[in-house]
């Protein structure tokens, strides 16, 4: 049976190049790996005091698909040289109530895409530290920092046989890391 894996998407731009990347990542996945997007923009802001015995009902549907997903893929812009406020928010969600963090030990990896030449490697390397404190060990090579991403489709939509060459071989190196570790 194939592994669902979660994937987030850090952009909640209808044109997205992070959604377009991810949907890629969707179709190449081996098939012992199901891939899945999940809605993370209607995710009201942290706020403990809402955290209640009786949370909104969008934080209790999202902690159930994390803890549901034997393991999550970021696919991430960069927003000022850091993390948009959306994964982080995702994030925090997804870590409490205190004592029951829906992250632990779920086998993660980190695609950051961006129109700039350096790839995210900012947003990549800040969401890392995050994943440390959550107990989520993390794919570490390939590393994917996908940058120029605005010259890899072209007119039709269709992504370059280069970005989509290094999109499998992340996908291929997660899948049989993933399949080491269970
Ligand atoms: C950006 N962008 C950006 N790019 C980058 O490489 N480093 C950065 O620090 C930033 N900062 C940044 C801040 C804000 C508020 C925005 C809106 C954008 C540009 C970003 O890479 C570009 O908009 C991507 O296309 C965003 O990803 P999506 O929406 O296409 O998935």
């Amino acid at each position: 049976m194939s592994k669902k894996i979660a994937v987030l998407v850090g952009s909640l731009r209808k044109d997205s190049y992070n959604l377009k990347v991810a949907k890629v990542l969707q179709q190449i996945a081996p098939p012992s790996l199901s891939l899945l997007v999940i809605e993370i923009g209607d995710l009201p802001l942290y706020n403990e005091d809402i955290d209640t015995d009786n949370p909104p009902a969008s934080y209790t549907l999202f902690r159930q698909e994390i803890t549901d997903c034997q393991g999550v893929i970021f696919v991430t812009p960069e927003y000022n040289r850091g993390l948009p406020a959306v994964i982080k928010n995702a994030i925090d969600v997804g870590s409490r109530p205190y004592g029951k963090n829906a992250w632990a030990k779920k086998p993660a990896a980190v695609v950051s895409v961006s129109q700039g030449a350096i790839g995210g490697f900012g947003a990549n390397h800040q969401l890392r530290q995050s994943l440390v404190f959550l107990d989520m060990p993390t794919l570490q090579q390939p590393e994917a920092y996908i940058g120029n991403i605005n010259t890899a489709f072209d007119e039709n939509g269709n992504i370059s046989e280069k970005t989509k060459a290094f999109l499998s071989q992340i996908i291929n190196s997660y899948a049989s890391w993933i399949e080491k570790l269970s």
